[in-house]
């Protein structure tokens, strides 16, 4: 497994990485630590992911930072997990630029401070421009928020078309509806579901779960993830054999 690291080149690298970044705070407890440390340390395998990402091509990466039920979490913890995105974001700025990197983040933004805001919109400003690996970060996001808000979209569309139809269809306008389906969806920290991320596009997504921690994972456990997805046979209701012919 570890000659991997050496020979990505046999790897099918997935277009679309979506990821689960679950096991922070049990990862802390593990150490006696804080749960705020591990959080801080999942920043850290965020990073390391990104530039793997980065020298792999991989055209895109969405990440599920925060969901729209973590509101629910101790009221300490929400406030450090805000303040940890305001300073990420704004140390993280110029290198994203310079590593020809676009954000952008998904959710309903309005709940946060106008400090985030602003910080969110200023760096979504900076690197819109980069034509390198677009990284999508999913920040108070649901995917039946995403789902809901894609159809008032929709049927306001569809109402100032007055009765016409030009072919949009839902999907299009899902906050994900400029790249591309995830080919590959990660989540870290054990658990086997999907704790409401990309619902919709998700659809035929391959899954893969691993024991390993968030803060723990690193370009090694990517390779590992990528290697399995090499593995399958993507059907999309196709026959096996239908495959094999058209390869
Ligand atoms: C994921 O790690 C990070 C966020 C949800 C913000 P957790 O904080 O959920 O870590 P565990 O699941 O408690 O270990
Ligand atoms: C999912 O993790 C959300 C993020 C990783 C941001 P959770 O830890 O919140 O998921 P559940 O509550 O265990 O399903
Ligand atoms: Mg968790």
């Amino acid at each position: 497994m570890s000659d991997n690291l050496s020979t990505p080149n046999q790897l099918n690298i997935p277009k679309h990485i979506a990821i689960v970044m679950d096991g922070n705070g049990r990862w802390a407890v593990q150490r006696n630590k804080p749960r705020a440390l591990g959080h801080k340390a999942g920043v850290d395998a965020l990073r390391k992911t990104i530039e793997a990402c980065v020298r792999l091509r991989v055209d895109a990466l969405t990440v599920f930072a925060f969901s729209s039920e973590n509101w629910l979490r101790p009221a300490k913890e929400v406030d450090l997990l805000m303040r940890l995105f305001l300073a990420t974001l704004k140390r993280q700025a110029a290198s994203l630029q310079k590593n020809n990197i676009r954000l952008k983040v998904i959710g309903d933004c309005s709940r946060f401070s106008s400090a985030l805001q602003k910080s969110i919109q200023t760096v979504e400003a900076l690197t819109a421009g980069s034509d390198g690996l677009t990284l999508i970060i999913a920040a108070n996001y649901g995917g039946q928020w995403d789902i809901e808000q894609a159809a008032i979209r929709l049927s306001e569309h569809i109402k100032s078309l007055a009765g016409q139809s030009d072919g949009m269809q839902l999907k299009d306008f899902l906050s994900t509806a400029e790249v591309v389906d995830p080919d590959l969806f990660i989540r870290t920290g054990g658990e086997q579901r999907i704790s409401n991320f990309l619902l919709m596009q998700l659809a035929y997504s391959e899954l893969y779960f691993t024991d390993t921690l968030w803060p723990d994972f690193n370009e090694q456990c990517l390779l590992d993830a990528i290697n399995d997805f090499s593995s399958r046979q993507r059907r999309f209701g196709q026959t096996g054999e239908q495959i094999n012919q058209q390869e």
